[in-house]
């Protein structure tokens, strides 16, 4: 099926919203994992986890599973197709890609956040893989 001009340039307007907004929590949550990296305050990394855990799952996990939607609907509502351009087939699976190890890392940060709340610990091992775990992901977008 594919869109009138009126209804894809919304959609399109939404699917950027959503994609660049997905790009935009990650450099926020990076920004709060090189705080942690940096800082000599303990209380300040126990925040900072309950703060990552609050943009991983209200912001960046919405985002990204919206710009997957938003983008199969891009795909597949438009003459581009899911299957016919290498780019939009590639960008599918990247997105894919990013978003399960997204899941599977919020998991964590989840478990982590709730240790640190609790025991006061800093959890630095897992603020170090924090840190590639969000780099690896802005790479991805790159
Ligand atoms: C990493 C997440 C994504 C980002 C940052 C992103 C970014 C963008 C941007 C900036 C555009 C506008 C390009 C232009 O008009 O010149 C666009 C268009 C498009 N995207 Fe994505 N996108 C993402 C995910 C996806 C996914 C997962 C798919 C397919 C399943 C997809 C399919 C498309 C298609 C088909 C268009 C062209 C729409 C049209 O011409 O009306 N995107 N994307």
């Amino acid at each position: 099926m594919i869109m009138t001009p009126g209804l894809r340039k919304f959609a399109l307007t939404l699917h950027v919203i959503f994609s660049v907004g997905w790009l935009g929590a990650v450099i926020s949550f990076l920004a709060l994992v090189i705080t942690a990296l940096i800082t000599e305050d303990a209380q300040t990394v126990v925040a900072i986890w309950i703060a990552m855990e609050s943009i991983g799952w209200f912001a960046i996990v919405p985002l990204a599973l919206a710009s997957l939607l938003t983008g199969l609907i891009m795909s597949m509502g438009t003459p581009w197709g899911l299957f016919q351009h290498y780019w939009v087939l590639f960008k599918f699976f990247l997105a894919i890609f990013a978003t399960i190890i997204l899941l599977l890392n919020m998991g964590t940060v989840s478990d982590l956040a709730n240790i640190s709340a609790e025991s006061g610990s800093i959890e630095l091992a897992g603020m170090q893989g924090e840190l590639i775990h969000a780099g690896g992901g802005l790479l991805v977008f790159l």
